[in-house]
């Protein structure tokens, strides 16, 4: 019997972000497919323990989908971690962890998932972030793997049009740990505070839903509204 229900592929949805838009998807009627590469006791959908920037790993993710699910309406490429540290000391290895993970999976997954999504006339969202606008000292791998993702997305939408649709949000500061927040960390954002995982999940909800028929190759910030401000030194 055919699948009617519709399914979506989040990475990285142990926790954080990723799990929040699952949890979203799912309360929305979706079936949805968590790949993470840590294991983890309860997450929303089925949980695939695969690490998103290994090849072989994605392959079997995407086969697995087609024999399980049989079908695949939405791939949110969420997965990702920063390195920190002078460039000086930055290994190549380390360079290639973060690009791998934040950038080549979302490569590696829309590549494998092209025949699908085209199917389903789909959608993909990345997850990028405000950094790949503007950076700290001591991101540089960071900052290049989502100024690369953004790129990526908008090639992908130009490329898999008018099949499938692909669009980037780039989250601000999101508090996924429950940090201990003052009020000047909230009172320092135009939207006057800290996002939460469930308003990037909001987003992604709508980006891979009915609605935004009409939007492609955008990028969408959820960063209340800190890019905009200038900041001068008193
Ligand atoms: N939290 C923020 O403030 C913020 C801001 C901007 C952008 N982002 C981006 O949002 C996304 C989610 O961030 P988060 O804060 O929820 O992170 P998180 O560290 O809380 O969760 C990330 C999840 O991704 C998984 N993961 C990492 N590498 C993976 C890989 N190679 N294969 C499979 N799973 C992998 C981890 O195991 C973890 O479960 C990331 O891409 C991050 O760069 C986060």
């Amino acid at each position: 019997m055919e699948q009617t229900q519709r399914v979506a592929l989040v990475t990285g949805g142990a926790r954080g972000i990723g799990r929040a838009v699952a949890a979203r998807l799912e309360r929305d009627g979706w079936s949805v497919v968590v790949a993470d590469r840590e294991a983890a006791d309860s997450v929303p959908g089925r949980l695939v323990q695969a690490d998103v920037s290994d090849e072989a790993a994605v392959g079997r993710l995407v086969d697995g989908i087609a024999a399980q699910e049989g079908r695949l309406d939405a791939l949110v490429c969420n997965a990702g971690f920063m390195i920190r540290k002078p460039i000086r000391e930055l290994s190549l290895g380390e360079w290639n962890a973060v690009l791998g993970t934040n950038l080549t999976s979302a490569f590696l997954l829309a590549r494998a998932a092209e025949a699908m999504l085209r199917r389903a006339r789909g959608a993909i969202v990345t997850i990028a972030s405000t950094r790949a606008h503007q950076s700290e000292p001591d991101t540089e791998s960071y900052s290049a793997s989502k100024g690369g993702l953004l790129a990526l997305t908008h090639a992908l939408a130009i490329s898999l049009g008018p099949d499938v649709r692909a669009n980037c949000v780039s989250p601000g500061w999101i508090d996924t740990r429950g940090e201990a927040l003052r009020p000047e960390d909230h009172a320092q954002h135009p939207a006057g505070r800290v996002g939460r995982p469930e308003d990037v999940a909001a987003l992604v909800a709508w980006l891979v839903g009915p609605e935004s028929g009409f939007v492609t190759g955008a990028e969408f910030l959820a960063d209340g509204g800190m890019t905009r401000k200038m900041i001068y030194a008193e």
